[in-house]
C-alpha cells in the first residue's frame, strides 16, 4: 500500500535543517500503523511527505505502486482526493458550513450529485454517531464531535489510505478513545489502511504496529499481537527509553 524508500528531508532556510534521514517504511494493505517520537523528531514532516503536502529532499514515496510526487498538478489533486484521507489535530473544519456540508465537501469538489452526497453522509454519520448534529455549525459542537466530523469528512470518499496527525490531540480521554474505536472499526470494516501520528500511548495501543522515530531516524518498532494492555505497556516502556519529551506522564490518560 505504502512504500517509503530511503527518504530524507532537509528544510532549506537561513540555516538548513535535516528533519529526516534515510527513512524506510512499508505499510501493508489494511494495516493500522502508529508513528511516535519526541517533539521535533520528524513525525509531521514524514506524514506531510506521504500526504504530498511537501516533497522529500531525497528518496521516494510510493502509494499503491505510484509515486504521487511525479504526478502533474491536476492529477495530483485528483489522486489526493480519491486515494487519500486526512485528519489533522486542529480539525480544519470550515466554520461557515454545517457539519453535513463539511463532511460532503470532498464530494462537492468531485461533482457528485446532491442526493448521493446526502445518502453517503447519512451512512457515515451514523457510523460515527453524529447524526443528531448534522445541521449544526461547527462552532456549536464539542471537540470530540468536531474530530468525528473531521474523520467523517476524511472517510466520505472511502480513501484507501487515511493519514492522521494527532487526531486525538485536543480531546479528553473518553472522546479520544471514542475516536480511536471508530478508526479501529473503519479499519476493520472498510479495510482502510491507516497511518496515525500520536503522542498518546493509549491511542497508539489501538494500532497493529507502532514505529518510533528519534532525531529524524528510525528508532524501533513494536507489534501489538493480541494483548492491547501489554502493548500499551510496551509503548510506554519504549517511550521512556526514547527520552526527550516522548514520554510525558501528563499525556498518559489510561
Ligand atoms: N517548514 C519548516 N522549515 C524548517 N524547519 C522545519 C519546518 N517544519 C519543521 N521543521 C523542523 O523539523 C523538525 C521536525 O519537525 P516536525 O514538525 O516533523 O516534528 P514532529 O515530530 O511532528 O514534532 P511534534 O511532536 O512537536 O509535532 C523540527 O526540528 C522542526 O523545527
Ligand atoms: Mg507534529
Amino acid at each position: 500500500m505504502l512504500d517509503v524508500k530511503r527518504v530524507s528531508k532537509i528544510y532549506e532556510g537561513k540555516v538548513a535543517y535535516r528533519a529526516l534521514t534515510d527513512i524506510n517504511l512499508t505499510i501493508e494493505d489494511g494495516e493500522f500503523v502508529g508513528i511516535m517520537g519526541p517533539s521535533g523528531s520528524g513525525k509531521t514532516t514524514l506524514l506531510n511527505l506521504i500526504a504530498t503536502i511537501d516533497e522529500p529532499t531525497t528518496g521516494e514515496v510510493f502509494i499503491n505502486g505510484r509515486n504521487p510526487h511525479e504526478l502533474k498538478k491536476d492529477d495530483l489533486a485528483k489522486f489526493r482526493r480519491r486515494e487519500l484521507g486526512f485528519v489533522f489535530q486542529e480539525f480544519n473544519l470550515l466554520h461557515t458550513l454545517t457539519v453535513e456540508e463539511n463532511i460532503v465537501l470532498p464530494l462537492t469538489l468531485d461533482g457528485t450529485k446532491v442526493k448521493e452526497m446526502k445518502a453517503k453522509a447519512e451512512i457515515i454519520a451514523e457510523k460515527l454517531g453524529i447524526t443528531a448534529i448534522m445541521k449544526k455549525r461547527t462552532y456549536e459542537i464539542s471537540g470530540g464531535q468536531a474530530q468525528r466530523t473531521a474523520v467523517a469528512r476524511a472517510m466520505i470518499h472511502t480513501p484507501k489510505l487515511l493519514l492522521a496527525d494527532e487526531p486525538t490531540g485536543n480531546l479528553d480521554s473518553k472522546s479520544s478513545q471514542d475516536v480511536m474505536k471508530m478508526l479501529e472499526t473503519i479499519n476493520q470494516q472498510e479495510r482502510t489502511t491507516m497511518m496515525l501520528v500520536t503522542h498518546d500511548p493509549l491511542a497508539a495501543s489501538y494500532c497493529h504496529r507502532v514505529v518510533f522515530i528519534r532525531d529524524g531516524k528510525f528508532y524501533s518498532e513494536i507489534h501489538r499481537g493480541d494483548n492491547r494492555q501489554a502493548f500499551f505497556q510496551k509503548i510506554i516502556d519504549t517511550l521512556s527509553l526514547l527520552g526527550g519529551d516522548a514520554y510525558d506522564l501528563s499525556s498518559v490518560r489510561a
